[in-house]
């Protein structure tokens, strides 16, 4: 997994990671309901608390295990296993920047020398105002389409140092969290309606 270098200033490091908000809470909820056994529905309760607070530190991992009635110690082991997972703090924007060999014929360097620049920072690091964590990750699958970024859930294609202010501002919501939740609301008015038709 990839461990950012916490570049943030004192002020941003001494805040305490929030609470688990009343919606992640609600949303984690009615994710106990689409699966079986609790422990199968630790992977989208980790997704949703880390989606609100943006990494998962010690504290939201005990409230989702107390959430689940989960060991912390299950919940941290999911957590540390994973990739996807951040026990570090990451920035509010994951730029992964390809650097797979198509990409490297395209200007990769060139280009991830120019984010590191704009951005103050190296891969591997996060900047001071939290906002932007730099990677570099291996083929994303848009080889014909080089060099690419990712930022978030978003791919930008075909990049130049030019676009990078386009694509940094950029709107990158993410999506793979909006389909979770709609998948959870699915599942939700489908039981609701069954409810009703046994009434
Ligand atoms: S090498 Fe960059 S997308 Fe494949």
């Amino acid at each position: 997994m990839w461990t950012p270098i916490d570049k943030r200033n004192d002020d941003v490091r001494a805040q305490s990671p929030p609470d688990l908000s009343a919606q992640t809470r609600s949303l984690i909820g009615d994710l106990l309901a689409c699966y079986p056994t609790k422990r199968a529905a630790l992977l989208p309760a980790l997704h949703l608390a880390q989606e609100q607070i943006g990494w998962l530190p010690d504290k939201t991992l005990l409230q989702v295990a107390e959430l689940l009635g989960l060991p912390p110690t299950e919940v941290l082991d999911a957590a540390s296993f994973y990739d996807m997972f951040w026990r570090e703090p990451k920035g509010r924007k994951l730029v992964q920047v390809c650097e797979g060999f198509a990409c490297e014929l395209c200007g990769q360097v060139n280009l991830l020398a120019a984010l590191e620049k704009k951005l103050g920072v190296q891969a591997g690091e996060t900047t001071a105002d939290s906002q932007f964590t730099l990677v570099t990750v291996q083929c994303l699958a848009a080889c014909d389409r080089g060099p690419v970024v990712h930022v978030n859930d978003r791919l930008f294609e075909r990049v130049t140092p030019e676009k990078l202010d386009e694509v940094l501002a950029a709107d990158t919501p993410s999506i793979s969290h909006d389909t979770l939740v709609r998948a959870i609301d699915l599942a939700k008015r489908r039981r609701e309606s069954t409810t009703d038709e046994h009434r």
